[in-house]
């Protein structure tokens, strides 16, 4: 069977007539960049965990969409704390996403389960009783992804952790018995961090533009740095002992290569 693959993009944080975000982030020309990163990779359906935008208007939606067009792949997206109910008129979903729950998406045999962790104003996020028993739910049968945009972990980013998605433990119960549940993706710190969440892989994908900083010191400041921005690949397989899933970064940018291991002969260049 062919891979199905999923590219989680994350984190744009798109202005209103793409000013630059903070002063200082051409997020409007990360994105467009992400889109012919994502148009050249061709994935199956690409997943955006959430801030769109930054400050949730509607020019901003707007930007977005026109920055987005160029994609050539099915897009499925979530608010952050960033974004606004406003999403919803710019991205059209079902009734169980603006009532704050999420929805769910079929890609082929594999579920992909859009949980809402946003609380209106708020930076964190909240895994209710509502929202868990709605992805207990969801994830009832067969093989399938859960995606949020605040992580159900610590990462040691203190000023992020005490932004994360709070009652995480809830969402870990709610999870643990979905058999068919392969990993789970999330977007919020701008860079790629695992952990294990109710027994199950924890990404966070980085973001195509700015990175917050990687300072791990109990009091650190909030500052961000232009690292090398990405994607993250959700690559998911049916093999005979059952479904698979592996992760892959991808970077953005123009890289030298491909080249050869090997000349014509076998012998190593
Ligand atoms: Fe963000």
């Amino acid at each position: 069977m062919k891979p199905i693959v999923i590219a989680q993009l994350t984190d744009t944080h798109i202005r209103e007539g793409g000013a630059f975000a903070y002063g200082r982030v051409d997020t409007a020309s990360f994105l467009a960049r992400a889109v012919e990163h994502l148009n050249a990779l061709q994935p199956d359906a690409v997943v955006l965990t959430g801030d769109l935008v930054d400050y949730g208007t509607a020019a901003e939606y707007e930007t977005f969409r026109t920055l987005i067009a160029p994609l050539r792949v099915p897009l499925h997206v979530i608010p952050g704390n960033h974004d606004s109910a406003l999403i919803w008129d710019a991205f059209p979903s079902g009734d169980t996403a603006r009532a704050g729950l999420g929805h769910t998406v079929d890609v082929g045999p594999l579920r992909l389960v859009m949980m809402d962790s946003t609380i209106p104003g708020a930076p964190n996020g909240l895994a209710t009783e509502e929202r868990c028993r709605y992805v207990a739910d969801a994830l009832a049968g067969g093989p399938s992804l859960l995606f949020l945009h605040h992580p159900p972990f610590l990462t040691g980013i203190a000023h992020m952790d005490r932004n994360n998605c709070h009652e995480a433990a809830r969402l870990a119960a709610a999870i643990a018995p979905a058999d068919g549940l392969l990993a789970v993706g999330c977007g919020h710190v701008h860079r790629m961090i695992s952990a294990t969440v109710g027994g199950r892989r924890t990404l966070i994908a980085p973001s195509p533009a700015h990175a917050v900083s990687l300072d791990l010191s109990p009091d650190g400041p909030a500052t961000f740095h232009l690292e090398p921005p990405g994607v993250l690949l959700h690559v998911v397989t049916r093999e005979a002992d059952g479904w698979h899933h592996v992760s892959h970064l991808s970077p953005i940018g123009a890289f030298a290569g491909p080249f050869p291991f090997f000349q014509e002969d076998g012998e190593l260049v």
